[in-house]
């Protein structure tokens, strides 16, 4: 059985060390993007999940990796495999998906862009980990079990990390971020859908900026 690399697994561990914390981008208007990113990074933000939400998704990604050289660019809500073919055309250097099917683990295991998969339950996990993969997300991670849900992940699998996102804000990044298996955090409250529609891109990096403060 194919298993994934370990090459492609230090390609996820590096992305989620370059950066504590992860804003889910949702690009509603195609000019949006480069500013957005741009004050993101401006406020010390390393790691970009543009989202595949919106149509713009995939040309923002293009965007995004010739501009913004010095941050790791990467494609979210990516739900097929036609998207994650898509997205690696586009330049996504990791690929994030909300869940797994056994389809897209398979594919992940020997793609250019690599899979950071995402998972709700021991199950889902169990079959990523049986191909290899010891990073995921967990999502949606507050109304999934939230911290004591990944407390007791830690039990049976101590050799796994996690990327918990969904109902994470910036008052609770920091206690996940103090558990042993967790690597980061992502979260919309990175980009609010107001600063990002007026664009507001100056308080969108003191949100970056005082985020990371807070950890
Ligand atoms: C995700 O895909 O990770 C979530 O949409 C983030 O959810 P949040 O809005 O609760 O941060």
């Amino acid at each position: 059985m194919n298993q994934l690399s370990d090459f492609y697994r230090d390609r996820v561990r590096s992305v989620l060390a370059a950066s504590p914390l992860i804003p889910v981008i949702t690009v509603n208007h195609p000019d949006q993007a480069l500013p957005l990113c741009r004050a993101l990074v401006e406020g010390g933000i390393r790691v970009l999940e543009i989202t595949l939400r919106t149509p713009h998704g995939i040309r923002a990604i293009e965007q995004v990796r010739t501009a913004i050289p010095e941050a790791w660019v990467g494609a979210g809500t990516v739900t097929s495999i036609t998207q994650y073919r898509d997205v690696e055309s586009a330049g996504a250097q990791f690929v994030i998906t909300p869940g797994v099917t056994e389809a897209i683990l398979r594919f992940g295991v020997t793609s250019e862009a690599s899979l950071l998969p995402g998972i709700s339950t021991i199950s889902e996990l169990m079959m990523g980990h049986d191909l290899g993969y010891r990073e995921f997300k967990f999502f949606p991670a507050e109304v999934s079990g939230g911290i004591p849900a990944l407390k007791a992940f830690a039990g049976p699998f101590p050799d796994v990390s996690f990327c918990p996102t969904g109902g994470i804000r910036r008052d609770t990044a920091k206690d996940y971020l103090a558990l042993d298996n967790v690597a980061a955090v992502g979260g919309t409250w990175l980009t609010p859908g107001d600063l990002v529609a007026s664009g507001d891109w100056a308080r969108i990096s003191e949100i970056a900026h005082g985020s990371l403060l807070d950890l």
